[in-house]
């Protein structure tokens, strides 16, 4: 059985560049069940972010959202999210979703100590009721101190400014929180620690959680679903666990190789999938993928993506799916 909270159907964003309209998003369909962590991985330029900012409508000229919905689930009723009002996105946002941007450490204005940025947020969406308790409670939650409130972004170490971001991200209480790479910028054992804040506030707050990395060992520690993402759309969807022990898809193959450590026979064997990610400014006709897969032949060329297909249990987009990974178990 499938809870969504959120329904992506089709979505294309778009960025209007000098050198041509680049597909940052093609026609990309991905469900977000209530109450999961949902990973999103890809390398640099996939569109994991362009997903987040388009989900929370954050996305500015020259990019723009050409067609396509997304809708939220909320216990209320469905909100069209591409529909809203901006006076009614303004109240969505935050409050149902909120997002931990992937230079979120930046973000924090260097003039203003940590208790105003949070209380302007509060004021801008006439939150209610005792904002120093709620501060202190989201700083607490978030591993940090309540005496952080009263002091200013330069005082702090990165792994606290990152930590600051988090409990704002929270502090308004959404259901659906989309952390973009937020452990990239430092080092690995206090991205340890965050990621565990990560888990642990999910629970404490039975939060829906999408995480985007381009790490897949970082999202196989924290996911309950992956999504690999290339070239604008995800080309496999599935569980973790099912996912890591038989990937479908042979990206997904290859990001496992690169993820583990093996021997030199499967190593050579995945060389061959070298290569760059295809000019999201052309056409691409069939798989996005073939032009690197050593699988790849004609019939991938004219591989028909558009039909809606089933997101739900799991997703391959390949015409051989599961291929790859025997292929590459028969060379050991
Ligand atoms: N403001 C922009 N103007 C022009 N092109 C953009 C803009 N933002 C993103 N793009 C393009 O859209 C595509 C998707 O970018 P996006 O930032 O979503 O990738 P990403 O998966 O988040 O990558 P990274 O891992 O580097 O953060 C890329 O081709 C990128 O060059
Ligand atoms: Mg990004």
């Amino acid at each position: 059985m499938s809870f969504p909270i959120l329904s992506i159907r089709k979505l294309n964003t778009v960025f209007h560049t000098p050198s041509g309209d680049v597909n940052a998003l093609r026609d990309l369909s991905l469900e977000v069940e209530r109450g999961e962590v949902l990973a999103i991985v890809g390398e640099s330029g996939s569109g994991k972010s362009t997903l987040g900012f388009s989900i929370l409508r954050l996305i500015d000229s020259p990019g723009e959202i050409v067609s396509g919905s997304i809708t939220y689930h909320d216990k209320d009723g469905d909100v069209s999210i591409l529909d809203l009002s901006l006076p009614k996105l303004r109240e969505f946002r935050w409050v149902n979703i909120s997002m931990i941007f992937q230079s979120a450490m930046n973000v924090l204005n260097p003039v203003a100590r940590i208790e105003r940025q949070f209380i302007d947020t509060f004021e801008a969406h006439n939150l209610g009721g005792d904002y120093q308790a709620r501060i202190e409670k989201y700083l607490q939650i978030a591993g940090l101190g309540k005496q952080v409130k009263k002091m200013y972004p330069h005082e702090l170490s990165g792994g606290m400014k990152q930590r600051v971001s988090i409990a704002l991200a929270l502090s308004c209480e959404p259901s659906v929180l989309i952390a973009d790479e937020p452990t990239t910028a430092l080092d690995v054992v206090v991205q340890k620690e965050i990621l565990s804040s990560i888990i642990k506030i999910k629970e404490e707050l039975n939060l829906t959680v999408m995480f985007i990395t381009h790490d897949l060992s970082v999202a196989s520690s924290i996911a309950d679903r992956l999504a690999i993402f290339y070239a604008g759309r995800p080309v496999e969807v599935g569980s973790a666990e099912k996912l890591l022990k038989s990937p479908q898809h042979p990206y997904t193959a290859m990001l496992l190789s690169s993820m583990i450590s093996l021997n030199t026979n499967r190593d050579a064997f995945l060389k061959t999938m070298g290569g760059t990610p295809p000019d999201l400014r052309k056409p691409i006709q069939g798989c996005s993928f073939m032009s690197r897969c050593p699988l790849a032949e004609p019939a991938c060329g004219t591989y028909d993506l558009s039909p809606g297909k089933s997101y739900g249990e799991g997703y391959v987009e390949c015409i051989h799916p599961g291929r790859m990974a025997r292929e590459v178990e028969a060379v050991d």
